[in-house]
């Protein structure tokens, strides 16, 4: 089999979509066709598909995938199936904000088109699911240059997880400068942290940075002060999976901990993520819901041996807020935000 090129492939020939499943990465490259809510739903949770972005698009997907194994010809009874799909599949993860907006987007456009042939409404729900994942290339590509305007020849680049083209599109958030960096042949020296417990540094970015030609230099997330502390951190970037109305960013456990690093060794840290991460109906951190995962993540999975005890008591939150204050910028597509945040995010919603 040829290898997959893309992390989320909608093969409008055969009807059937197609995503890579990240968990096998960076061993194995293979594609598996999602076409069952359940094997939808499972995807997600199970981080088969993850990254902000990829959840939003791979979520539009599958609602129209589900929504040609609707049957009825009842305008109503299709809708309120189709909601019934969509309430589910949302309930897969709580914290990124992508998951909840693309399923709204792909929900609104169904009522929009609810007086059409039934053809003519599925032709338009997947129009607007190509839509959301090519918004996000562009989105990806304008985050990427404005990431890299931050950066000069020369720089170590600390990161944390994967926003990569994975999670994303292509190029993805907080990794698209250091790939279009390469590119352009401009030199820059990254440090991806592994990312405990799932490890999607060490799995992901890593893989992700070394086939695009960076210099990458994989971390434990316990070597980050180091590694400041020795000069060779000259910015963070991260990606963020749901930003509050002040500022305050979730993403991925740990993150908030490179920032507090970053402040004390006086490093810029940015955060990288398109303006459909922003969440202004969440005035501030305290009101983001943090994810909890299974304790075997942390006590069996992606070791050979168990890593503890079975019966040892474990806290598996998958996300952390960083305070707005630790936070130097927001890059977005449509511009850089520098505090106070509260006005320039508004500000940029407008736009
Ligand atoms: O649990 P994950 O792997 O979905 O968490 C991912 C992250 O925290 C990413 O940094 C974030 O989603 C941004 S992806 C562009």
């Amino acid at each position: 089999m040829e290898k997959p090129t893309k992390n989320i492939r909608y093969d409008k020939a055969a009807e059937a979509l197609y995503i890579i499943d990240q968990t096998l990465l960076p061993g194995q490259e293979r594609e598996i066709r999602l076409e069952t809510l359940e094997q939808m739903y499972d995807a997600i949770k199970l981080l088969r598909v993850r990254g902000a972005p990829a959840i939003g698009i791979c979520a539009a997907y599958c609602l129209y995938v589900l929504a040609r194994g609707i049957e009825t010809p009842d305008a109503a009874a299709f809708e309120q199936t189709l909601e019934k799909y969509a309430g589910e599949l949302n309930g897969s993860r709580p914290t990124a904000v992508n998951l909840s907006w693309a399923i709204r987007v792909m929900l609104e456009t169904a009522r929009a088109h609810r007086q059409e042939p039934r053809e003519a409404l599925l032709e338009a729900l997947y129009q607007k699911a190509v839509e959301i994942q090519q918004e996000d290339i562009a989105m990806c590509r304008a985050i990427s240059e404005y990431g890299l305007s931050l950066l000069k020849e020369g720089d170590g680049v600390l990161t944390h997880c994967n926003a990569g083209p994975l999670a994303t599109s292509r190029y993805g958030t907080a990794q698209g400068p250091f790939l279009l960096a390469a590119e352009r042949g401009m030199k820059l020296r990254v440090f991806s942290d592994e990312t405990r417990p799932l490890l999607q540094g060490a799995r992901l970015t890593s893989y992700e940075l070394q086939r695009g030609g960076v210099d990458v230099t994989l971390i434990c997330d316990n070597m980050a002060s180091i590694v400041m502390k020795n000069g060779w951190v000259q910015a963070c970037f991260v990606g963020c999976d749901r930003v509050a109305a002040n500022g305050d960013t979730a993403n991925k456990i740990g993150t908030s901990g490179v920032a507090i690093l970053a402040k004390h060794y006086g490093i810029p840290f940015y955060v990288l993520g398109p303006t459909s991460t922003i969440d202004l109906g969440c005035p501030d951190g305290e009101h983001i819901p943090i994810e909890l995962r299974d304790p075997e993540e942390i006590k069996t999975l992606w070791y050979k041996t168990p890593m503890a005890l079975p019966e040892v008591k474990c806290y598996n939150p998958a996300f952390d807020v960083t305070d707005h204050t630790l936070i130097t910028a927001i890059v977005t597509e449509k511009g850089i935000v520098r505090p106070p945040f509260r006005e320039g995010l508004a500000a940029l919603a407008e736009r």
